[in-house]
């Protein structure tokens, strides 16, 4: 596990609440050989007592304060490298700018034959191309479920469930943050730095807000999307981006005249966009609050729209374990054929 912050801890006490339901419905003993924090890592082959390290964060701030088993003087590549593991959990924040240190994190897992499940949509964003002919390469798995809607599953959703069937265009409210944003002003007529401040109090928002509100976390969703579901191999500097720092009260008003509002809406089309839109309130984007919503159009089952909440540690924590438990279905599955 490398990054021990919200999502890693609720999947971990997800593991201690859980263990034995996934045991037995799943045939799943996640056992977690290492972890690492900002300040170093904790390793013990027999698995890691997941209680204690989840004690020491709390109380000493890393896990690496752990006696016998930290290791204050190891770097996340050294762990990722050195031990043994069949997977890479990979939830450090995420980078846009050039990805790492994710990046590396990523690749080496790769080439260490470790599958990657990561949440971080920087490396993604990047580099999801290269990084999907990797893992085939390396013949390992990489899933990113966590990275689209949070725990809501929109990649497999299309992915999984639309299987056959031929994606004609998807458009969709990425970012919680900006929507949040957007529907306070609306409602309650404030100002869009009053509503972000708001937002941050929440939690929804990216360390660096400039992220959500300049269009960047929705354009990653999108080309992580883009890949996915319909075979594009394009990067975030395919995508066209305005955020919605120009969206006035009055524009928001002026929408609402007419029964229409305004929400961030990432395309994929012809080209990739994402841009303030000016939408019916009755269109089934029109959700508020912090929700994600995406519009599937397909060529045979027509349109559907899937809506749910798009950030949250807990609810990443749960895109974590359906990818893992994906990856364990996959692994069993080849050994049977
Ligand atoms: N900052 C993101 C959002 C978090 O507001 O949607 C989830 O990716």
């Amino acid at each position: 596990m490398v990054g021990w912050g919200v999502v890693g801890q609720s999947l971990a006490k997800i593991f201690l609440s859980r263990k034995r339901e996934l045991a037995k419905k799943y045939g799943f003993r996640p056992r977690i050989v290492a972890i690492v924090d900002k300040k170093g890592a904790a390793i013990n082959q027999k698995g890691l007592d997941l209680e204690l390290m989840l004690s020491l964060k709390k109380e000493k701030g890393t896990v690496s304060a752990s006696g016998q088993y930290g290791r204050p003087d190891m770097s996340a590549l050294d762990v990722i490298e050195s031990v043994e593991a069949e997977a890479v959990v990979e939830v450090s924040p995420t980078n846009i700018e050039d990805g790492e240190p994710g990046l590396s994190y990523i690749k080496t897992a790769f080439r260490t034959g470790k599958h990657v499940v990561t949440t971080n949509k920087g490396p993604l964003a990047l580099a999801l191309p290269a990084l999907t002919e990797l893992a085939d390469h390396n013949k390992v798995y990489l899933r990113f479920s966590g990275t689209v809607g949070a725990g809501t599953p929109v990649l497999e959703f299309a992915k999984n469930c639309l299987q056959g069937d031929r994606l004609v265009s998807v458009k969709g409210i990425l970012n919680g943050t900006t929507n949040y944003i957007l529907s306070e002003m609306d409602e309650k007529h404030i100002t869009f730095d009053e509503a972000l401040t708001a937002a941050q109090k929440l939690g929804f928002a990216e360390a660096d807000p400039t992220m959500d509100v300049d269009g960047y976390d929705a354009a990653a969703k999108l080309v992580i999307m883009a890949n996915w579901i319909m075979d594009r191999k394009v990067t975030i500097k395919d995508v066209n981006i305005k955020g919605i720092r120009e969206v006035s009260a009055q524009n928001i008003q002026d929408a609402a005249k007419k029964g229409c509002t305004i929400k961030l809406i990432g395309v994929i089309g012809e080209t990739l966009k994402v841009e303030p839109t000016q939408i019916s309130k009755h269109d089934p984007l029109a959700v508020d609050g912090a929700l994600n919503a995406v519009t599937f159009v397909s060529e045979s089952a027509g349109e559907q729209t899937i809506i749910g909440l798009g950030a949250g540690g807990v609810e990443t924590a749960s895109a974590v374990l359906r990818d893992l438990l994906d990856i364990k279905q996959n692994i069993a599955n080849k050994m049977m054929t």
